[in-house]
């Protein structure tokens, strides 16, 4: 037996089993699992002692192509901009990834405009691997949708197996209350958040899964903040209803007060939905353990502070929303879930890889370590210790939302598809090297 490479003396940590076990590569994928594999002829030997070796991580929301931090899959956002086809949007997501991309990668599209003729598209995109969708409930005259164009969607999606992820909040709504703060001359970062309340949020999370329940279709609510939305997702899953939800580092992490900082400081953070009091991450915390949320993913959308943020020094709804985070999100769930006695490291990969891959149409070519699996796999040293600085990490984003945060936790070496991309936490891959991944049809977890 011939391996690529050998991944040895390791401690393999999946959604369900933790053993100690060597690893075998060939031509990128898994190929062998078992206790002394032969090392004689391997190409490459990797020693994995007191190392976890994890399935690579999946990020199943960003807004661009960078990976880093134990991340080998991205599932980015190709969007459809009003009066283009579909196909318009994802040809030209593929065009910026191509030749950029290190790691494999994904997409979901952005439905903006919903004619007959996109909504017979989005059966062509689900036969070619795009087979999820977001559609926003906010952000009024930009891409909101209404109720009729959404329960389209989702009675489409279910039709042709694909997954609805929404973006929950009531646009309407915030947008008046937004219009009264600036009347009122409420002009701070601060305002953005004050202007977005967490019942905009649950009714939101509310009607998607009620839209969803008539048509008969899945729902995935992105980047849950608070208890309330936290409350209508419960009741869902409870009914027995097939309703899923992700929350994001930044809403387990940070709260309302990171606004109480000098100056436009607070620019930072401003993204959406924004952060809420500090008692809704324990009840974020909660949800993930009880699996009321089912993923963890980062919603990674980074503008600078220079020249970006700054753009609304004098308005806050000239900030542009989102925030830097793909690179922290696997050390910062580990910190606060495995090390913060939450869950388990086997709950930990569930949430970060395995059921992400499960419910985007991905397991099991990624997200579990299994003869045939892709070889993405992560050499985690679970008590590393580091403090997160815009001045060490490797985002091209002059600012972390993290800042002075340590962690407990940290990917060493990471492999995609048996190439090794990040040896002693330095990037060693090369941009090119990852491909599209067509997606399967939504098949439950
Ligand atoms: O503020 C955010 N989250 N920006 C990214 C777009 C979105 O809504 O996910
Ligand atoms: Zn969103
Ligand atoms: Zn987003």
């Amino acid at each position: 037996m011939r391996f690529d490479t050998v991944i040895k003396n390791g401690t393999i940590v999946t959604a369900t089993d933790t053993y100690a076990s060597d690893i075998g590569i060939s031509d990128g994928r898994i190929s062998a699992i078992g206790q002394g594999l032969p090392v004689e002829n391997a190409g490459k030997v990797i020693d994995a002692a007191e190392l976890q070796v994890m399935p690579g991580g999946i990020d199943v929301h960003t807004h661009l192509d960078m990976p880093f931090g134990g991340t080998t899959t991205l599932i980015d956002f190709a969007i459809q901009y009003k009066g283009q086809t579909l196909r318009q949007a994802f040809d030209g997501w593929m065009a910026k990834a191509e030749g950029k991309a290190a790691t494999d990668y994904a997409f979901h599209c952005i439905i903006t405009d919903l004619g007959d003729a996109q909504l017979e598209e989005m059966g062509q995109l689900v036969r070619e691997g795009v087979s999820s969708f977001k559609l926003f409930m906010a952000y009024p005259g930009v891409f909101m949708l209404d109720d009729a164009t959404i329960f389209r969607a989702m009675s489409q999606a279910a039709k042709y197996g694909g997954l609805i992820c929404m973006h929950a909040e009531n646009g309407g709504a915030i947008d008046v209350i937004v219009r009264r703060a600036l009347a009122e001359g409420k002009r701070a970062p601060k305002y953005h958040a004050l202007t977005r309340p967490t019942t905009a949020e649950a009714e939101a999370t509310s009607r998607a899964i009620a839209l969803a329940e008539m048509a008969g279709a899945p729902v995935y609510i992105v980047h849950l903040s608070c208890n309330e939305a936290l409350e209508k997702v419960r009741e869902a899953r409870d009914r027995g209803l097939p309703a899923y939800a992700e929350t994001c580092p930044q809403y387990l992490f940070l709260s309302i007060e990171n606004f109480d900082v000098p100056g436009f400081e607070g620019a930072k953070y401003v993204f959406t939905p924004p952060l809420r009091e500090k008692w809704h991450q324990e009840k974020l915390w909660q949800g993930l353990a009880k699996d009321t949320l089912q993923v963890v993913s980062t919603d990674h959308c980074p503008f600078c502070y220079k020249e970006q943020k700054e753009l609304g020094k004098d308005d806050f709804t000239k900030i542009p929303n989102g925030g830097p985070g793909i690179e922290h999100r696997m050390s910062l769930v580990y910190s606060g879930g495995v090390h913060g006695k939450r869950f388990s490291a086997n709950r930990f990969v569930q949430l970060v890889s395995t059921a992400p891959a499960k419910l985007f149409g991905l397991y099991p070519r990624k997200g579990t370590i299994a003869v045939g699996s892709d070889a993405d796999l992560v050499l985690f040293d679970p008590n590393e210790e580091q403090v997160i600085s815009a001045k060490t990490h490797h985002m091209r984003v002059d600012y972390s939302m993290f800042e002075g945060i340590r962690i407990k936790g940290v990917a060493k070496t990471v492999l995609s598809r048996g190439r090794v991309v990040i040896e002693g936490g330095k990037f060693v891959g090369r941009p090119g090297a990852g491909e599209f991944v067509r997606r399967q049809t939504y098949a439950g977890v």
